[in-house]
């Protein structure tokens, strides 16, 4: 079979489900609670600012934008990860359904955005973590605490968290539902507090111009400005709902609790991130906070509240580290997937002997996310992120209407509504946003996806599973 065709069968993987047989006990509150606590991270405590500075008060509207847009994208993964509940997602899909080549673009992307969001969380982190150890630590060197971009030598903190997690999860550390439940009450917490300290200082003049850099996105300098353009870069405060697919096969109803999990956790991170947008350009002009690294204590702290900015950057220290897990996590599943169709070296699923975890692998995505995390600033990294989640997202939404058409009659446990509608939306919602990436993201992109490519068609396309029957 040529390469450009053989796929693997939609039904070999439902035959391989991984935890095939576990109870069905979660209900949508138990999913919603998934989801909020895989996508509540840097996108919202740190990138607010960055939007805000892209777009003025428009930045609300971005968040609304990113928001729908992934609640689109989000319902055609949720039928995709229902028909084919294995590791991989998004390259799973793409090889079942439009072949091996597309699936290895996918994957590739997919190795690109995984280690790359692990490198964002570290830096969106580390703006807070570097803000209490100042506060504890006036003297601290501060060469030590940004990279060379933002002035200084190293961005340590980040490097150090990247490694941290890393560890723990080589150690077979994963979070349970009961601590991720924890945390989300954590995040939410700070966020209402956040809210409930900076409406007193709302000032409605804030507020206009409200689009002082247009609607389309438009680049200056290497950096895409206005409301579409912030909307590029938000998009990454919605992705890690990946989180609730996979537990799909643990559900009572799957078709009423996916859609209401996936798309309630949508909503309701859409409302919380609009409601944090308001206040913060309410309390304080866009342009102010814009560049802070931890723009919501550093509002905090300026109307007065330092004890209160304290906390709210021990929530962020405290909580966005499973965010990191969660795609550090993803980012083996990948490797995994990949190297047992043939598809990279074998060696990449070994799985340490004691540990009962593929250490080597783990370790390896740690060290990339910490020298990126470490040297990097924050705005290069998510746009890139996100070039990598918006390719696997249109994937997974053309991966879905095609096996609508072509299969209309094979049993879904769960599917998308109105799919003729939401699928393309997600399509184009995706490839839009895309285009609102900085021309250095899409050239790294391209670049990435030509070496992926060179190495597949040289390398890999010979030594796949598919190559071999
Ligand atoms: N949505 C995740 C975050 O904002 C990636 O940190």
């Amino acid at each position: 079979m040529s390469f450009l065709t053989r796929r693997i069968a939609i039904d070999r993987e439902v035959g391989h489900v991984e935890g095939h047989g576990l109870k069905p006990t979660l209900g949508w509150p138990h999913l919603v609670a998934l989801g909020v606590g895989a996508i509540v991270g840097t996108g919202i405590y740190t990138l607010t600012g960055e939007a805000a500075g892209l777009a003025g008060p428009g930045a609300m509207l971005s968040f609304l934008i990113a928001g729908a847009v992934c609640a689109a994208a989000a319902l055609c993964y949720a039928e995709m990860a229902t028909l084919m509940p294995r590791a991989g997602s998004a390259y799973t899909y793409s090889y079942a359904v439009m072949g091996e080549t597309v699936a290895w673009i996918v994957g590739w992307s997919l190795i690109l955005e995984y280690t790359v969001v692990c490198a964002a969380v570290s830096v969106g982190w580390a703006g807070y973590a570097g803000a209490l150890i100042l506060g504890w630590w006036p003297d601290a060197p501060q060469a030590l605490l940004k990279g060379p971009e933002a002035g200084g030598i190293v961005n340590l903190p980040a490097v150090v968290i990247a490694l941290l997690v890393a560890g723990l999860l080589a150690l077979g550390t994963r979070e349970s539902a009961r601590v991720n439940f924890v945390l989300v009450i954590v995040k939410l917490v700070a966020l209402a507090g956040f809210i409930v300290l900076a409406l007193p200082a709302f000032n409605a003049a804030h507020f206009t111009p409200f689009m002082p850099q247009g609607f389309w996105a438009h680049e200056v300098d290497g950096v895409k400005f206005g409301v579409m353009g912030a909307a590029s870069i938000i998009f990454f405060a919605f992705y890690g709902f990946d989180a609730i697919s996979t537990a799909s096969e643990e559900t009572k109803n799957p078709a009423r609790d996916l859609t209401i999990g996936i798309v309630g956790s949508m909503l309701l991170c859409t409302l919380i991130y609009m409601a944090v947008a308001a206040a913060a350009i309410g309390a304080m002009a866009p342009a102010e906070f814009a560049k802070s690294p931890e723009p919501l204590s550093f509002i905090i702290r300026s109307l007065g509240h330092s004890q209160a900015a304290g906390l709210i950057a021990l929530a962020a220290v405290i909580a966005m580290p499973t965010v990191i897990m969660v795609f550090m996590y993803g980012q083996t599943r990948v490797f995994f997937a990949m190297a047992r169709d043939g598809l990279l070296p074998k060696g990449l699923a070994r799985v340490h002997s004691r540990l009962g975890t593929p250490v080597a692998v783990t370790l390896f995505t740690g060290l990339i996310a910490a020298v990126l995390g470490g040297a990097l600033p924050l705005s290069r990294i998510v746009s890139v992120a996100n070039a990598g989640t918006l390719a696997a997202f249109i994937a997974t939404a053309l991966a879905m209407m095609i096996l609508r058409m072509q299969q209309p009659a094979r049993p879904r446990r769960f599917k998308t509504p109105l799919w003729w509608i939401v699928g393309p939306f997600a399509v184009l919602g995706c490839a839009y946003l895309f285009a609102g990436l900085s021309t250095f993201t899409m050239q790294v992109f391209v670049v990435w996806n030509l070496i992926g490519l060179g190495a597949y068609l040289v390398w890999f396309r010979t030594r796949s599973n598919l190559a071999k029957v």
